[in-house]
C-alpha cells in the first residue's frame, strides 16, 4: 500500500495513558513528568530533538530512527500543539519545538478554531477543521507521495483509529501507571481484531508495541 498513515514512537503508561490530567503551559503532559513517559526515546542517538552528540545506539535508536523515514506530512490534535484551549485569544504560540520545530514537512493541526498557516524553517503549520479522513486526504496530497505521520495526542489517535485509517503504529509502553489523564486503551489486545501484533521488551525498560494491519 502506498502512503501509509503511521504511528510513530507514541508512548503510553502501562495503564494506557499517553498523557496526564491537567495539560498546561508548564505542564506539558499534565500530572506525570514527560521524561517518565519518553526519556526512552530522547536518550537516543536519532532522536528529532537531540542537540548533543551521544545518545543509545540499540533497539530504542532503530526505532526513533524510523520516525520521519519515509515521513512527508504530520497530522496532529490541537492539544499536542499547545495548551490553549477555546479560541485563540492571540497568534504569539507557535508550538512547543522553538524556531526549528522537528518535523521539516506540513503539518495539519486538528481544531475548530480557525487561525492562519504559518512557517517556521522548513515546517509549516496549517489549522485544520475536518473529519479524520478529510484531514488525511489532505495530508496525503500535501506529503509528496510519501507516509502521513500521525503524531497525537490520544485523542487524535483514538478518532483515526475508530475511522479505521491508521496502517501501522509503534506505541511505547513505559514501566509506570499513571492512573488518569487521556486514555488510548485500557489492553493493547483490544486492537488485535484489526492488527497484528509484536511486543519487544527494550534493555530500557519500555516495551514496544508494533502493529499493522490483517
Ligand atoms: N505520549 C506521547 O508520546 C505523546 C505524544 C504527543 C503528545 N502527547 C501529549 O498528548 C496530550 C494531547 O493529547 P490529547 O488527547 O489531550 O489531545 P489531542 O489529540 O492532541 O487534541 C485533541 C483536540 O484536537 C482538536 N481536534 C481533534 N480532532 C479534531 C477534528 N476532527 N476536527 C477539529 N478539531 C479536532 C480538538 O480541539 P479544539 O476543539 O479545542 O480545537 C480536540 O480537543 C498533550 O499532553 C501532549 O503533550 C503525548
Amino acid at each position: 500500500m502506498s502512503q501509509l498513515l503511521r504511528v510513530q514512537c507514541f508512548t503510553v503508561s502501562r495503564d494506557g495513558f499517553g498523557a496526564g490530567e491537567g495539560q498546561s503551559l508548564a505542564r506539558p503532559f499534565g500530572h506525570v513528568d514527560p521524561a517518565d513517559l519518553v526519556s526512552w526515546a530522547g536518550d537516543t542517538a536519532s532522536w528529532v530533538n537531540r542537540t548533543e552528540p551521544g545518545g543509545t545506539r540499540g533497539l530504542d535508536d532503530h526505532l526513533t530512527r524510523d520516525y520521519p523515514r519515509g515521513i512527508g506530512a504530520e497530522i496532529m490534535g490541537r492539544n499536542k500543539f499547545g495548551p490553549q484551549r477555546g479560541p485563540w485569544a492571540d497568534h504569539e504560540w507557535q508550538g512547543w519545538w522553538g524556531d526549528t520545530p522537528p518535523f521539516h514537512t506540513p503539518v495539519f493541526v486538528l481544531t475548530h478554531h480557525p487561525r492562519p498557516s504559518f512557517t517556521l524553517a522548513d515546517t509549516t503549520f496549517h489549522f485544520l477543521t475536518a473529519t479524520p479522513a478529510e484531514a488525511l486526504a489532505r495530508a496525503r496530497q500535501a506529503a509528496g507521495g510519501q507516509d502521513v505521520r500521525l503524531g497525537g495526542g490520544v485523542a487524535t489517535i483514538r478518532a483515526f483509529l475508530d475511522a479505521d485509517l491508521v496502517d501501522t503504529l509503534h506505541i511505547a509502553i513505559a514501566p509506570i501507571d499513571l492512573g488518569r489523564g487521556e486514555r488510548l486503551w485500557r489492553d493493547p489486545r483490544e486492537l488485535t481484531d484489526r492488527f497484528h501484533l509484536e511486543a519487544v521488551p527494550s534493555p530500557s525498560g519500555v516495551t514496544h508495541l508494533l502493529f499493522w494491519r490483517r
